[in-house]
């Protein structure tokens, strides 16, 4: 068999997945929506070799690591599920820091089945390759189309209905931005998992605030990217990411992914919304802050950020095109 190379985009929440109802096969407590970035993602390539080998910007892994391991657990569902046997080598790399809360397991869970999918042609469909890259990485389940895409939640037991699927293409809102501020490349403190955990378990906001009404958040957020009404779909993202950081704070032991820096920087978006410039903050389990907004203030909001000493990197993404064979 020849090596083969994929690319997977990441995405972004725009509707968190905040919490699991089953740890095993990571299936969400409530559904979630994203934006597909344009330009960010993962490059996988995988071929045979004596034995499996686990690569990840260039730095090879020993196969125990708990990096490896988290690759070889997906490996092997699928050599289990298709009775391969193959040893594998299998090279990953990210254009973008790796676990800084730029979702890169997103895009590498995906590029991975992907990857593995074309390499022993096993056919499956989109959905199919989402239901298995979300037992990876939750958010790899949506990485898998262009646009706007929803991981709806599921009601089955076994995780069947659990799946992404697409809402719009990337060409239905080409105007929408995401500018993504690098503010820390540490490793997060907690772990999503044990993040979530925490928040399920503990929380009382989480209870009240966040399970009885995400349902309905999705659904508001499709409405709103359906009528390209940004000035909804900015409230709901900003809300819904604010509400899933104070359910971290509302847990015990408390916790937060957020830096003195995240805080400052979203203060200063929101006061320029005051002002008339709009944008909208999103931050997922890291201290990075995402700013949407549209691409007539795309200028104002760089050169704002370009005078923040805070900010190590930027990145500028547009809804982007779902996965590709590169050879
Ligand atoms: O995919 P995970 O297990 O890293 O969880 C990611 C969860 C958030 O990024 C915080 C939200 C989301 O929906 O992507």
């Amino acid at each position: 068999m020849q090596k083969i190379s994929v690319w997977a985009p990441s995405n972004i929440a725009l509707i968190k997945y905040w919490g699991k109802r089953d740890e095993d096969l990571i299936l969400p407590h409530t559904s979630s929506l994203s934006m597909t970035l344009s330009g960010l993602g993962t490059e996988t390539s995988v071929e045979a070799a004596d034995q499996d080998q686990f690569v990840l910007d260039e730095v090879v892994y020993d196969i125990k690591t708990s990096e490896a391991s988290r690759v070889f657990y997906i490996v092997d569902l699928i050599r289990d599920q298709f009775s391969l046997s193959e040893n594998l080598r299998i090279e990953t790399k990210n254009n973008f820091p790796t676990a800084a809360g730029l979702a890169s397991s997103a895009s590498g869970f995906a590029a991975l089945v992907f990857a593995l999918n074309e390499f022993f042609s096993l056919r499956l469909s989109f959905e199919g390759m989402s239901r298995i890259a979300r037992q990876g990485s939750g958010s790899a389940s949506r990485s898998f189309w262009g646009g706007f895409v929803k991981w709806e939640r599921g009601e089955k037991e076994d995780g069947s209905d659990s799946v992404g699927r697409q809402l719009f293409a990337a060409d239905h809102w080409p105007e929408l931005h995401m500018i993504l501020n690098v503010l820390s490349e540490k490793k997060k403190p907690v772990s999503s998992r044990e993040g979530m955990r925490r928040s399920v378990e503990t929380s009382k906001l989480y209870k009240s605030e966040w399970l009885p009404k995400n349902e309905d958040r999705v659904d508001l957020a499709e409405k709103a990217i359906q009528e390209k009404d940004f000035s909804a779909l900015g409230r709901l993202v900003e809300e819904n990411a604010l509400l899933m950081h104070a359910t971290m704070e509302d847990a015990s032991p408390s916790f937060s992914y957020l830096a003195p820096e995240s805080r400052k920087l979203i203060e200063r978006v929101q006061k320029m919304r005051s002002e008339g410039i709009e944008g909208y903050v999103t931050m997922d389990a890291g201290p990075q802050v995402k700013v949407l907004c549209l691409q007539e203030n795309i200028d104002v909001f760089m050169d704002m950020l370009s005078s923040e000493s805070l900010i190590k990197k930027t990145f500028v993404s547009q809804p982007g095109v779902g996965p590709k064979v590169m050879r």
